[in-house]
């Protein structure tokens, strides 16, 4: 039992935790985040300090293997958060390095603090304590602050504090990324401002952002005058001599404002920083507003869980904790993408994946506006994915695999494989069903927001691209009287070829076929839904035609699908039923449930391209997005039969024993299919992917990032899942099923203009229209329609058939 489910607490130090609680311990506002490195810690074997800013990209080339390639990155900018302390006598003061009498860490997610109290002994006897308290504050997106205090247990004398802004940081988190140049900032300026109080200013080397950052230094609640001062061309400090008396506490604040030119409504991002530095009154003023930012959070979009243990509670507030630290209020308006990593390190360069698929269902029913502004990215990338399109011989737009600033590709062409220490080919940017995300996520938006001027003016003009993106691609197979997608990657990344083909590119992988189907009956869609003036002028900027609007309803029509043998199963791609088996056994016994078989198999001079075996959910993502309604009527338009009962259990048994669970995507999609089916195995599944992150189950990369797909598909589970919400054809549905292991289900949601909060338990579906400016609402539990007006609360009873095999 967790002693609080808004805590996260360590209760010692463990250096070789450390990267992973600083990631988990990340402070963020959607504008910059810091990982939760303690403020005295150096880079190196145990620690990894890392500022990200939403966007802050830059490119950078490096020679491999005689190679010229490039690779954007997330930039580490200066380290802000540079405070540590010495006794006059002494070396500065390193955990690792004294005895810690006691110790714990806090990280509350209720308010935003990442706290440590901490007891130390030094070598000669001396105890101290130290009370650390940190904050980015999320009222206003360019400040920070740090609040310390020290109380000198059995000693007085002299301490000297240190206050810095390190500039000389370079990209250094992801150890197979280390052999690629990572010094991306340029330091412009730094130097000192006022009585006491530094500023730094750097830019990026290629893409030119600059960040100022300005701090203050306040000694029990004043400005204090230094002693020293270090200026190197990469770093500004100051030092202060701080006496100090057995049993009395003293305070040091950190004051730090960080501002760049990317921010709206400045003039220069240096002076913006030392003004508004200035202007804050110290870290208790901050404190408050912070607070007060994160209740208007939680109230909104907390997801309350009673379930096995607070665990589980306090894990999905840790999700919503990070998804809002990586995107917020604070990011509308900046042009950003939803990077798979979120703020909280380096791996996967900060780039936007497909990811987002499995985190629009949270923002869409809590903040559409949230969702608004990712959608706004990817239509800002229109041009550049109509010229991917142009260059690959394709009309539309073709988004890329992973995206950055501009919204090139920026999938890189190599990569290392740290098992086997080589540099190969890397084509997984071949996955296109990336645009059916776009397509996908603008459909589900409008659906659940009605926002038909978004639609209008942005959400279609992508749609009917990605349309034609998939009508271009689709070519027609005499032999088989079918549409086909060739030369493609699907979900699933351990296949990139067929086994002893050096070209690239699988043909027809089901779930990009469906996806692409998907995406042409939406487009068809959406011209009806528009205002028909509106769509006329559309068409013709986007020279569709009737003949094209045809050559869609002919591809839908014909799409291609591969099944295996026995004409149920859905074949992930052509051929790919032929594969060799893996002997699962052995590979599980040596290297445990997770496997990244592609860098084993590798390693073992073996290519996992001759395999059944499956990286993630790919065939099944189809189950996750699409009811059985909704597949039967995408199958019966392209003229397959489909039966759900029969043919969904047994693809989903095919693929469960063959999938390695390499991503931690796949978890969310396994514990959804089985939710209505196998209940204790959907639990099962879900929480892995609850826990993905907390307890690091790939053993490693959390420290390299958190993976906000299954943090935020994780909440999705309980919210859209497991309460069987769903939002078609203009109404709201609810069709509950409870894991046995679940209590009770609680949360709010917006759907269209009504403020909804729905309380699910054991046979008992609770929904109150709580505000918004929408009269009635009308929504279908189960089978039955209900009406509620605003303020009214209707409380109904459903079956709950347990799913449980008997004798189980
Ligand atoms: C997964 C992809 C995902 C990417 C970024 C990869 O390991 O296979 O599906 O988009 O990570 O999270």
């Amino acid at each position: 039992m967790v002693e609080d489910t808004w805590k996260v607490v360590y209760k010692s130090f463990k250096p070789k935790e450390e990267t992973l609680r600083e990631a988990l311990c990340a402070l963020g506002n959607g504008y910059f985040t810091t990982r939760g490195a303690a403020e005295e810690s150096v880079a190196g074997k145990y620690h990894y300090p890392g500022t990200y800013l939403a966007s802050g990209f830059n490119r950078l080339k490096t020679e491999i293997a005689g190679k010229w390639i490039e690779n954007e990155d997330l930039v580490n900018w200066p380290d802000w958060t540079v405070l540590k302390y010495r006794h006059e006598d002494g070396d500065w003061i390193q955990l690792s390095e004294v005895e810690i009498i006691g110790y714990r860490q806090e990280l509350n997610l209720q308010k935003g603090i990442l706290s440590r109290k901490i007891r130390i002994k030094d070598a000669k006897g001396r105890t101290s304590k130290l009370v650390t308290r940190r904050i980015v504050c999320m009222h206003n997106k360019n400040l920070a602050a740090i609040k310390w205090e020290f109380t000198p247990v059995n000693w007085s004398g002299n301490i000297i504090v240190h206050n810095g802004l390190d500039g000389s940081v370079i990209n250094h988190g992801v150890e197979r990324y280390r052999d690629l140049n990572s010094k991306h900032l340029v330091v412009l300026d730094t130097g000192t401002m006022g009585e006491s109080g530094i500023y730094l200013k750097v830019r990026t080397n290629q893409s030119e952002i600059i960040m100022a950052q300005a701090a203050k230094l306040l000694i029990d609640g004043s400005s204090v005058k230094p002693i020293h001062k270090e200026k190197l061309p990469e770093y500004i400090g100051e030092e202060f001599e701080v006496g100090v008396a057995a049993g009395k506490p003293i305070t040091i604040e950190k004051i730090v404002s960080i501002f760049t030119s990317k921010d709206n409504a400045i003039s220069e991002p240096l002076m913006e920083a030392k003004t508004l530095v200035g202007r804050t009154l110290g870290f208790d003023d901050l404190l408050e507003k912070h607070i007060a930012e994160w209740k208007g959070i939680w109230k909104e979009s907390d997801v309350k869980l009673e379930a096995d243990n607070g665990e589980d509670q306090l894990v999905l507030r840790l999700h919503i904790f990070h998804i809002f630290q990586t995107y917020s209020f604070n990011t509308i308006g900046i042009d950003a993408g939803i990077p798979a990593r979120g703020l909280h390190g380096e791996a996967y360069r900060g780039h936007i994946f497909w990811d987002e698929i499995f985190v629009f269902p949270f923002f869409n029913i809590s903040r559409p506006e949230i969702s608004k502004s990712l959608l706004m990215y990817r239509y800002r990338r229109l041009n550049e994915a109509r010229y991917a399109a142009q260059e690959a011989g394709f009309d539309g737009a073709m988004y890329p695999w992973q995206s950055g600033s501009n919204g090139r590709e920026e999938s890189q062409v190599i990569h290392l494989n740290p098992a086997s220490g080589r540099w190969l080919p890397d084509h997984t940017f071949l996955q296109r069903h990336v645009n059916a995300t776009i397509a996908y996520n603008v459909w589900h938006y409008f659906e659940i927001t009605g926002d038909l001027e978004f639609l209008s003016f942005y959400g279609a003009e992508m749609l009917l691209e990605i349309a034609k993106f998939w009508a271009s691609m689709a070519s027609f197979n005499k032999e088989k009287g079918r549409y086909e997608i060739l030369n493609i990657v699907g979900p699933d990344e351990y296949h990139t070829h067929y086994p002893g083909s050096d070209q690239p590119g699988l043909n027809n992988n089901a779930y990009t076929n469906v996806m692409a189907v998907f995406c042409l009956i939406h487009a068809l869609k959406t011209i009806k839904k528009l205002d028909k003036e509106i769509a006329a002028v559309l068409l013709e900027q986007l020279e569709i035609d009737k003949s094209q609007l045809k050559k869609w309803e002919e591809i839908i029509k014909k799409m291609f699908v591969p099944f295996v043998g026995n004409k149920k199963v859905i074949e992930q791609f052509e051929g790919f039923d032929k594969l060799e088996e893996v002997d699962w056994e052995k590979y599980h016994a040596e290297y445990g449930e997770v496997l990244r078989l592609d860098r084993i198999m590798e390693k073992e001079g073996d290519d996992v391209n001759r395999y059944r075996a499956v990286k993630q959910a790919d065939v099944l993502m189809l189950f996750f997005l699409f009811s059985s309604d909704e597949l039967c009527d995408m199958f019966g338009r392209m003229g397959y039969e489909f039966n759900p009962k029969v043919q969904i259990p047994e693809t989903i048994a095919y693929y469960q024993k063959i999938t390695a669970h390499g991503s931690t995507l796949s978890k969310v999609v396994h514990s959804w299919v089985y939710a209505r089916s196998r209940r204790e195995e959907s639990w099962k599944n879900f929480k892995k992917a609850l826990m993905s992150d907390f307890k690091d189950v790939q053993g490693g990369t959390t420290s390299e990032g958190i993976h906000l797909g299954a943090m935020a598909g994780s909440l999705d589970l309980i919210q859209r899942c497991y309460t069987g919400m769903d939002f078609r054809e203009d109404c709201l549905f609810f069709n509950p099923r409870l894991p046995e292991n679940v209590q009770k289900i609680q949360f709010r949601i917006r759907y269209r203009k009504h403020w909804l909060e729905i309380i699910v338990t054991k046979g008992k579906f609770e929904i109150r229209n709580r505000g918004g400016w929408g009269g009635q609402i009308h929504i279908t539990l189960v089978k039955q329609k209900v009406s509620l007006k605003k303020g009214e609360t209707k409380i109904l009873e459903f079956h709950h058939k347990s799913t449980k095999k008997k004798g189980a």
